[in-house]
């Protein structure tokens, strides 16, 4: 079923751009990203400074010294926290300094900003309130595919010079996979843009399920799974406010029931974690987690190869479309096909929560 919404995508578009959702969890980081040096990162327009302790425990402060502002992530770790690089004030994970070298009286001010963080499933989420300090309303999300046994995964991190939500956008309309992707992931364009869309979901969620049943395997599936020929496609998105889900992959054609979420074949579930940097730039942390066929044990490799030259081919695009916004204007209208469904619910969903912040 094609769903068309009614909400033009051009006045979500201009409002939903000044500010952001708060009272949210993001990803900060990968795990793997914070080794024994301290890393800054503008996560919505917040100077952060992340850290990772000797035993193990992850730190986020503002990245701005009390004393005379030196960035704290030009500062080192230590046993305790993350001491200054200038003269050397070390601060608690927790944002109060600790230690002032040579002098014994700590003032109650000498402290800086801390954030909530949650390290779950190889991701760093952040908490960011509404009101300072304010404790965090509900767990950080789970994402189990990255220690399932039936899995291995691997991924990065994408600076964009676009606003989060055109990556939303892209990734909530796979229609674009055959004209963007033809070298890698795309086979037919118009199988892609004709497919069967189901577009759903509750509350501040969207899910869309597309298949596209009897079509060729594009390269970046032949190259990591022994497909016999044609093939029968599946692909679920799943939108949280900040993560998308999505779950593709193919089985021979007619080989099982396409839409049984039991079915074998090839099973790419992507991780999609898209966290504003400023109103104009964005992070981009995704990973791929592939199974994996006995005749192809080691496909992993290769199936990384294959996306991260297709999520390069998005880049281009969203980054060359931004640009080309901001030459011609925000107010150049646009028109909404079929295929945005997906991508103005979730402008809805951001729009409606980012207000409930103001
Ligand atoms: S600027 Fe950090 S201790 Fe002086
Ligand atoms: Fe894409």
């Amino acid at each position: 079923m094609n769903t068309v919404t009614q909400v033009p995508l051009s006045e979500l578009a201009s409002s939903a751009r000044s500010a952001f959702v708060l009272d949210q969890w993001y990803v900060a980081a990968f795990a793997w990203e914070l080794q024994d040096k301290p890393m800054a990162r503008t996560l919505l327009n917040q100077s952060v400074v992340l850290f990772r302790t000797p035993d193990g425990a992850v730190g986020a402060l503002e990245d701005r010294c009390c004393h005379r502002s030196l960035p704290l992530s030009c500062g080192t770790v230590e046993g305790g926290g993350l001491r200054c690089g200038y003269h050397g004030m070390l601060y608690a994970p927790g944002g109060s300094c600790i230690e002032i070298p040579g002098q014994e009286r700590i003032p109650a001010k000498a402290r800086v900003k801390s954030y909530v963080v949650a390290e779950k499933n190889h991701i760093v989420w952040i908490w960011m309130p509404k009101e300072e300090g304010a404790a965090p309303s509900k767990p950080a999300p789970d994402y189990a595919w990255h220690d399932d046994a039936r899995y291995r995964f691997g991924g990065g991190v994408y600076h964009y010079d676009a606003p989060y939500q055109l990556i939303h956008d892209n990734l909530l309309d796979l229609s674009h996979v055959g004209y963007v992707h033809q070298k890698t992931i795309g086979g037919n364009p118009r199988v892609h843009m004709t497919a069967g869309m189901e577009v759903g979901g509750e509350g501040d969620t969207v899910r869309i399920v597309r298949l596209l049943p009897d079509t060729l395997p594009p390269p970046a599936y032949t190259a990591v799974w022994p497909f016999k020929g044609g093939i029968d496609r599946w692909q679920e998105i799943e939108f949280e406010p900040n993560h998308i889900r999505i779950w593709a992959g193919a089985t021979d054609k007619d080989s099982e029931p396409l839409d049984d979420p039991q079915r074998g074949g090839l099973h790419l579930r992507g991780f999609h974690g898209l966290t504003p940097e400023t109103e104009t730039t964005s992070h981009y942390f995704w990973t791929m987690s592939a199974n994996s066929h006995p005749e192809m044990p080691d496909n992993l490799d290769k199936v990384l190869q294959q996306i991260r030259s297709t999520f390069d081919e998005d880049r281009v695009v969203i980054e060359a479309q931004y640009a080309n916004m901001r030459r011609f204007g925000e107010a150049a209208s646009w028109v909404d096909i079929h295929v945005d469904a997906g991508g103005i619910r979730a402008r809805r969903i951001i729009e409606r929560l980012r207000k409930q912040g103001e």
